[in-house]
């Protein structure tokens, strides 16, 4: 297919999807939406909203009553579905790791569904277990009870990675874990995307997660969108009382405030070697205006001064990491 090479960039669209149930439940209410190709798109809202059904249709484990869904403006109903879903990584909450299968071969199954030779196989595997910090020496044996939760979701997580899908789906994938393993994961996997720049769409009942780890976030309400921002705008602007309600005004405000406070307490003594630019800037500071210059010049670290005095310095990471520590969103 031409469409393969030329422009091919993994968008997804609905395009006025209704989705109802045989008992009548309408799921999805005309909804029209575009996720962007090679971004982290998080969708959230109630229980019941629609966002696993929204999820679901793209890879067509669900058919829209009315409506079509499209990837790079081909329709996907015209796809063969066990093809596309191979084509498309798929986690969800309780990952159905397979029990009788060890590690090494859950993560093998799509690239062994999909024909490729036992060496490549057995490479991609290592590769993928060292990606999302598990050593392949120690765990590729292992079948997955004799995993944490945490480990497993990784494995889960690798084997939804295993063909190199450009989409990938994660229904609330880090839901069941405590919240310093999901933490851990959301960092890790913000951290693999801007490896990797894959399309995903992240399901999640936690505002918080979805801040911390999305380049735009939907907001749903029975059936429909409410919203669909940057996390930055969303804090920002809400466009309905609901999202308010939603997001919270404690949660705003915190994002707000963080933006606000001097960079004194970020500011660090390093005495390792920095061969790199530093700029001078002066205590007083504000984080969000420290993040702009950091931005403006992403290779150097800031001097942090008083009176003239250099009393310590913030680097880039270290910034980025209290602000998320903080829940603010930054662009990274
Ligand atoms: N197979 C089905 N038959 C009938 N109704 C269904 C079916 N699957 C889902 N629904 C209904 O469709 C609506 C949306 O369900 P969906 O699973 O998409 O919600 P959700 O936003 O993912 O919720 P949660 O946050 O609880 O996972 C719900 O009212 C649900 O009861
Ligand atoms: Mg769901």
């Amino acid at each position: 297919m031409s469409q393969i090479s030329k422009g091919w960039n993994f968008m997804i669209r609905f395009d006025n999807v209704t989705k109802r149930f045989d008992d009548g439940t309408e799921a999805l209410k005309c909804v029209s939406v575009t996720i962007p190709a090679h971004k982290l798109t998080a969708i959230i809202g109630p229980s019941g909203c629609g966002k696993t059904t929204l999820m679901r249709m793209i890879n067509r484990l669900e058919i829209p009553t009315e409506g079509a869904v499209y990837i790079d403006e081909l329709p996907i109903s015209e796809r063969d579905g066990v093809e596309l879903r191979r084509s498309i990584g798929y986690v969800i909450q309780r990952i159905g790791l397979i029990p009788h299968m060890t590690i090494e071969d859950n993560v093998a199954l799509v690239p062994e569904l999909l024909g490729w030779d036992k060496m490549k196989i057995e490479a991609r595997v290592d590769e993928l277990l060292g990606l999302v910090d598990l050593d392949p020496s120690v765990f590729k044996k292992r079948y997955p009870f004799e995993l944490s939760g945490g480990q497993q979701q990784r494995v889960g997580v690798s084997r939804a990675l295993a063909s190199n899908p450009k989409i990938i789906l994660m229904d609330e994938p880090f839901s069941a874990l405590d919240p310093i393993s999901r933490e851990q994961l959301q960092k890790e996997l913000k951290k693999l995307q801007r490896k990797i720049r894959k399309t995903i769409v992240f399901v999640t009942h936690d505002m918080d997660e979805a801040l911390a780890i999305a380049d735009q976030i939907i907001i749903m309400r029975e059936g429909q969108i409410e919203q669909m921002s940057s996390p930055a705008e969303l804090v920002e602007n809400q466009a309905t009382d609901f999202v308010r309600e939603f997001i919270g005004q404690e949660r705003i405000d915190r994002q707000r405030n963080f933006g606000q406070r001097s960079i004194k307490e970020f500011t660090r003594f390093y005495d390792d070697t920095w061969s790199g630019e530093t700029r001078k800037v002066a205590s007083t500071l504000t984080v969000d205006d420290a993040i702009a210059v950091l931005d403006a010049y992403p290779t150097s670290r800031l001097a942090v001064t008083e009176a003239e005095e250099v009393i310590g310095y913030i680097g880039h990471h270290s910034l980025l990491q209290a602000a998320m520590e903080n829940g603010k969103w930054v662009q990274s």
